[in-house]
């Protein structure tokens, strides 16, 4: 696994600042620390490619191994080019190689990680990989309640045969769906729209109905010693945990108790990024292993991804002994540190300028030299633009 982040952030505490609410309802209410933004000149496509790029990368596997390419978006670039042809490209997979995109919302990453276990479980692998990657930019209006949950980057993972990280159990997932307007993104719109309040508790009845559709499935009694959740926040998450051990029949101070072991050290990365949509989860047990892989192994761990609208999938996996080693190898606090911290006003400057960022067809908005200084020795493919037949350019150092 690897992931990429754009190069700017946001504080919490400054954006908390800026709109006249005190920093502890973002920081404690919400659990969000930092979160992420894109720049003009980047996009699901590069933040898709770098964290693609990296994870083969740490994996010391090349391109020539993947027969399968699924990239989960909800923020697709175009309604008929996947990104995944874009990742094909400019990452160089070879031609005999499956490539399309999936969408339901956050949930679209998920459902191209069980469609590969599936292509494995059927044969078509021959020995190589899939490559699933999860790529968004979160944003809703400025000003708005959803605001402070914003967030944009990729996770890339590679499944195999021979895993190295968590060995699902393939076959066994507790599934639950339902038609609600919780969370919506039309076409015609970049911002999402959302029923806050209520997509809480979407979130919560699919967890409940997933969680025991897993259970009926479940064919070990073997417990789940660390969960990780769908991250929009880390309060959500927490809620979760919560409704999770009520139904197991907890008390509430046992359910606290048991967040703080079980599930804290998978918020800790997803504080500083903000919800990702399809890579949130993923982000969460990143997080998990870079800091619990060695005292985990061979341990039974639960994941639960939640997409809006709404589908939902409760699944388990055993952590690696192989998987400290290999975790190490994400340069997780390396990705962070190397941000840089926007100033609010530059932050509304961006999501200004985002508006007609895609129609420019040669040159950037000025804001996109925003990151300029970090960007001389990053070799992250950009978006350069569009050409005069409306198509994307990207360009790689
Ligand atoms: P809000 O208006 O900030 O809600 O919206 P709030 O006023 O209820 O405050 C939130 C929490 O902060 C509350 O805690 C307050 O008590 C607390 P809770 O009752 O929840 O435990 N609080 C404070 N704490 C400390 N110090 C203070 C303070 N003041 C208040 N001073 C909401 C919150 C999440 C609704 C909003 O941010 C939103 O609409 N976000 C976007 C939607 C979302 O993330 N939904 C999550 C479930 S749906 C999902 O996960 C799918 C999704 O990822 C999309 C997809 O699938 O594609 C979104």
């Amino acid at each position: 696994m690897a992931f990429a982040v754009p190069r700017g952030y946001v504080d919490l505490a400054d954006l908390a600042a800026a709109r006249g609410v005190p920093a502890s309802k973002y920081t404690q209410g919400l659990g969000v620390l930092q979160m992420s933004v894109a720049d003009a000149d980047e996009d699901p496509v590069t933040l898709a490619t770098e964290a693609a790029r990296r994870c083969l990368q740490a994996a010391g596997r090349s391109p020539s191994e993947i027969g399968l390419c699924i990239v989960g978006t909800e923020t697709a670039v175009d309604h008929s080019k996947p990104i995944a042809s874009y990742l094909h490209g400019l990452l160089g997979l070879p031609s005999a190689c499956r490539v399309f995109e999936t969408k339901h919302a956050c949930f679209g990453g998920t459902a191209g990680l069980l469609n590969a276990i599936d292509w494995l479980a059927a044969g078509s692998a021959r020995g190589r990989c899939a490559l699933i990657v999860c790529t968004d930019i979160a944003r809703y209006s400025v000003g708005s309640a959803g605001e402070p949950t914003q967030g944009a980057g990729a996770v890339a993972m590679l499944i195999s045969e021979n895993p190295r990280l968590v060995e699902l159990e393939p076959g066994i997932t507790g599934c639950f769906s339902q038609d609600v307007h919780d969370f919506w993104r039309p076409l015609y719109r970049k911002d999402a729209l959302v029923d806050g309040q209520f997509s809480v508790q979407c979130y919560l009845d699919a967890l409940t109905g997933a969680y025991a559709e897993w259970q009926r499935l479940s064919e070990s009694d073997e417990p789940l010693v660390r969960t990780c959740y769908h991250v929009p926040y880390g309060k959500m998450a927490r809620k979760a945990h919560q409704r999770r051990c009520q139904l197991d029949g907890m008390s509430e101070e046992a359910a606290e108790k048991s967040f703080a072991e079980q599930v804290e050290p998978s918020l800790r990365v997803p504080s500083q990024v903000g919800n990702i949509y399809t890579g949130s989860l993923y982000l969460a047990l990143l997080s998990l292993l870079y800091h619990q892989a060695t005292e985990l192994a061979g341990k039974r761990i639960g994941l639960f991804s939640y997409g809006s609208g709404c589908a939902a999938e409760f699944f388990a996996g055993r952590v690696l002994p192989t998987a400290a080693a290999q975790i190490a190898q994400s340069a997780v606090d390396s990705t962070l540190a190397n941000r840089q911290r926007l100033a609010i006003p530059v932050y509304e400057e961006l999501r200004r300028n985002d508006a007609s960022a895609d129609q420019r067809p040669s040159e950037l908005p000025s804001s996109a030299k925003i990151g300029a200084a970090l960007s001389q020795a990053d070799r992250s493919p950009r978006f350069s633009g569009i050409d005069t037949q409306e198509r994307r350019i990207y360009t790689v150092a």
